[in-house]
């Protein structure tokens, strides 16, 4: 079928963070919401109607991952990722931040050094810090137009790190990590015995020409020398399913993985969120389709546009997510003042790149997965408050 991603869909209403949540982040309730990670589509019509079915049914007792659950998940990464994991190597997590989390937990130590390659997505630090991991820091080199893998850094680095937690694709700078990159800090990381961590969280939503490689599959050692988070939450807009399957190769990790997902009680499946995403992984491959060619053209949009009417900022088409990621270093506002001065001056709920951590300062994350005319609505605002002209107040609060 044929998917209207046009189609503006109201969300007020829904508790949902990203809209009704702008006045506990933004301080204001009408700014347009261009932040937090979720997609303001409607999810594939064969999961709605699962969900529809499963509803019907009306027992909604305790769940366990089922064959059915097994198959879609590695019939969707062979299909997407040439990856074959095996059935037992899947493990139940609420959500891609707390297996992370129940992973940092069951492989270190309090005061063990956890190295991430900043501007990374905010929750890596945040769970370090949490759960008393020393953060190391292996920020990413960025030419002006590219960012890349410091190598010589992470080899000094991994000499002191128990654990790295990769984000590939990455988040919020849009990279899709090559095949050999891959391959260089995988071998780096067993030279010094250092455990990734992969979150695969935004595999699906590859936009340019590189494929992502799960680290897992480039081979048997690096599986060994793993654990990986995939969901469908970003690619089919479930994040509210709060469901992510931890894929763990090597049995003694996988052992420990589930025993820390057993103390704490959360090993049981929302049964809901299991039929999204067998539905998802089993029927959503013509709709990611559609999903993907819309964003490219929002992509190109955003690039253009800038190019032609902000040439203050930069920006790169992003190799895979929805996050666009604004250089505005140019406009001289650093922390957040960046983003108070959209909020304030445009209407708009951005995040401000200091909050993704060093190289991030004077940077916006711009989401981009919203009806085209939102997003022409908010680069207009964008545009009318760089060369202070006043925006247009009627249309603050549409939803
Ligand atoms: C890299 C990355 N990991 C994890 C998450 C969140 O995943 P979850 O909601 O399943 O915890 C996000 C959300 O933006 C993300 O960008």
């Amino acid at each position: 079928m044929r998917y209207d991603f046009d189609r503006p869909v109201d969300r007020q209403g829904t508790a949902s963070i990203k809209w009704d949540g702008r006045t506990d982040r933004f301080g204001r309730a009408d700014v347009l919401p261009m932040w937090v990670a979720d997609m303001d589509f409607p999810s594939p019509q064969p999961v709605i109607e699962a969900l529809a079915g499963r509803v019907g049914h009306g027992i909604f007792g305790y769940t366990r991952a089922d064959e059915d659950y097994r198959q879609a998940v590695i019939g969707w990464q062979e299909r997407h990722h040439h990856f074959t994991p095996r059935p037992e190597w899947l493990c139940h997590s609420p959500g891609v931040v707390a297996g992370l989390a129940l992973m940092v937990s069951a492989y270190s130590a309090a005061g063990d050094g956890v190295i991430i390659q900043p501007p990374v997505y905010h929750q890596f630090k945040a769970v370090l810090d949490a759960l008393g991991r020393r953060t190391v820091l292996n920020p990413l080199r960025y030419d002006g137009e590219r960012y890349t893998i410091d190598f010589a850094d992470l080899e000094a680095k991994a000499a002191s790190a128990k654990m790295l937690i990769l984000c590939s694709p990455h988040n919020p700078v849009g990279r899709v990590w090559l095949r050999d990159e891959l391959v260089r800090l995988g071998e780096v990381c067993l030279r010094h015995g250092v455990l990734v961590i992969s979150d695969e969280v935004h595999a699906d939503l590859v936009l340019g020409d590189v494929p992502h490689t799960p680290f897992a599959s480039i081979s048997e050692e690096f599986a060994h020398h793993s654990a990986t988070c995939v969901s469908p939450s970003k690619t089919f807009n479930l994040a509210g399913m709060q469901t992510a399957v931890a894929i763990i190769a090597d049995p003694e990790l996988r052992r420990a993985y589930d025993r820390w997902l057993h103390d704490y009680h959360l090993w049981g499946l929302n049964p809901l969120a299991l039929t999204a995403l067998v539905a998802a992984y089993t029927h959503g491959d013509e709709w990611l389709e559609q999903l993907l060619a819309y964003l490219r053209a929002n992509a190109a949009l955003v690039v253009s546009f800038v190019r032609d009417r902000m040439p203050e900022l930069r920006v790169q088409p992003p190799e895979a997510t929805y996050l666009m990621w604004l250089d505005c270093r140019a406009l001289g506002m650093t922390g957040s003042a960046l983003e108070r001065f959209f909020v304030e001056e445009a209407g708009l709920g951005l995040d401000g790149g200091h909050q993704f951590g060093v190289g991030g300062d004077g940077f916006l994350r711009l989401n981009i997965a919203t009806a085209r005319s939102r997003l022409v609505q908010a680069l207009e605002r964008m545009e009318n408050a760089l060369s202070g002209r006043p925006r247009e107040r009627a249309a603050a609060t549409e939803g």
